[in-house]
């Protein structure tokens, strides 16, 4: 399956590229998309995944797909504690992702000559398992790289006495992390805190011993955390995004779309019209907060499309917590999907507004579509992402974790109809045209991308 998107495919190089996934759809998609980008340019592709939330492969019949054992037993891999599972998968994985390294490189041919390692930087432990193997591996940070330095930071925070977030300071500023406030610093639910401390520790210290680093992301959007990161990091680093603008659109979605909502969106009348609201495949919200959400959406008299993922309301299966006859009452002005065809949402003419909770795949997706933001962010790299959408791109508004009504409607009506949402519209169209332009002949990512493949070919 060929992307009318990608540049006609390259021949190809008799080098292959080793991507391991991260079983998270936020990180399964943009490790997909590089997949796709390497393969036009002429790259075979070998993808290494878990049991546990394996992609479609259907849906790539041109990549070489290799499931592993996640040594889960039962019930383990569906808990919460994320952070939980990954410290565990980077040790019951270990065993079956070095059989099948050793495996693909003993299986090499000249036709196949495996060339690098590309793993998320969550899979730590693959960096020792390449070097016993004398096998290069590059690591892309699905990341921005500004959440990704504040991530790194967490210990410092620890260590400067920011953690653990104290109610009385969240309004502080955190003057090592402009413009970050205590309230914006990680928050990664874990039931132990210094599991997560032992994960950054763990990935930083390999980020460091890798052959190198990629971000979905674009030097004109970040320009001093790169230069930051650049510092912290010596090895080489490429930016390459927004990598979906190079790729196939949501091949590598985890959900089955619900594509009704573009009909919906078709029979909408006036242009930019229509707030997006969808909060990514992991957030869950409590009753009272998926209620307050409805009201403010119901009361702001604006229309909107809503991704309800079932399971993501604390308690409930869909959407039994809604008032009875709540859609009804609205008079056609919202319609709720349990999954979307984001990329085609953002970009479809009725869409004006983005209640999100910048997940970094769905503010990049913005940005590209020139869609200004209001932002909820729940834990995590979104809390970082939204305060560089809303104090450093102005280009969103920031709820400033208030899910309540009366905050929701009036910040819609700013967003949907004022001046204030005209300016940050025209912002966002800004840096859009500078996404656009990264991409383009001679642009930031577009060079990037080629000092990255060169450097992939050199190994
Ligand atoms: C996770 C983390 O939560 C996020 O903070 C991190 O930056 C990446 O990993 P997720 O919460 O799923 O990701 O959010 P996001 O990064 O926005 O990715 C969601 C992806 O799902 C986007 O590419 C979006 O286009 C897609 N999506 C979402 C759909 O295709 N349809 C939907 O209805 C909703």
């Amino acid at each position: 399956m060929e992307d009318p998107r990608i540049s006609p495919v390259k021949p190809r190089l008799g080098r292959e590229i080793i991507l391991f996934l991260l079983p998270l759809q936020g990180h399964i998609t943009p490790m997909l998309q590089l997949a796709n980008i390497l393969y036009s340019r002429g790259f075979s592709i070998t993808i290494v995944h878990t049991h546990f939330n394996s992609p479609k492969s259907s849906n790539y019949p041109h990549f070489n797909f290799q499931p592993i054992p996640d040594g889960l037993l039962e019930g383990q891999a569906s808990t919460v504690d994320f952070i939980a599972l990954l410290m565990l998968m980077n040790v019951t994985c270990v065993g079956p992702f070095r059989d099948c390294l050793s495996k693909l490189l003993s299986d090499a041919s000249k036709d196949r000559i495996p060339c690098c390692l590309i793993t998320d930087p969550v899979w730590h432990f693959t960096q020792a398992v390449a070097d016993e193997l004398n096998f290069p591996r590059m690591v892309l940070r699905t990341s921005s790289i500004s959440s990704f330095l504040a991530f790194c930071a967490l210990p410092l925070m620890q260590e400067k006495g920011y953690l653990p977030i104290q109610d009385s300071r969240l309004e502080e500023a955190v003057p090592e992390l402009p413009p970050l406030k205590v309230k914006d610093l990680h928050v990664i639910n874990s039931k132990d805190p210094e599991d997560v401390l032992r994960l950054i520790i763990a990935m930083a210290e390999t980020m460091r011993a890798s052959s190198g680093l990629i971000f979905n992301s674009f030097e004109e959007l970040e320009p001093t955390k790169l230069a930051e990161c650049r510092r912290g990091f010596p090895v080489p680093i490429f930016t390459v995004g927004p990598i979906h603008k190079l790729s196939a659109a949501s091949s590598g979605s985890l959900f089955p779309q619900d594509r009704s909502c573009i009909s919906w969106l078709d029979k909408q009348e006036r242009p930019k019209s229509v707030l997006y609201v969808s909060f990514g495949s992991l957030s869950i919200v409590s009753e009272a907060q998926f209620l307050e959400i409805a009201w403010g959406l119901a009361n702001s008299g604006q229309h909107f499309l809503w991704v309800v993922r079932p399971g993501s309301v604390r308690g409930s299966e869909w959407l039994e917590v809604l008032p009875s006859g709540f859609l009804e009452g609205l008079d056609g002005r919202g319609y709720i999907v349990k999954w979307a065809p984001q990329h085609g949402v953002l970009a479809h003419p009725a869409v004006g507004g983005f209640l999100t909770h910048n997940g970094w795949n769905s503010t990049l997706e913005a940005i590209c579509e020139g869609v200004p933001m209001m932002c909820m962010p729940f834990h995590g790299d979104q809390r970082v992402n939204a305060r560089y959408v809303n104090n450093e791109w102005r280009v969103g508004l920031h709820l400033e974790y208030k899910v309540e009504r009366k905050e929701i409607e009036d910040a819609i009506r700013k967003l949907m109809a004022s001046d204030e949402g005209e300016e940050m519209r025209e912002k966002i169209k800004a840096l859009k045209r500078k996404a656009d332009e990264s991409l383009q002949d001679g642009g930031s990512s577009c060079q990037s991308l080629q000092k990255l493949t060169e450097y992939l070919v050199s190994f």
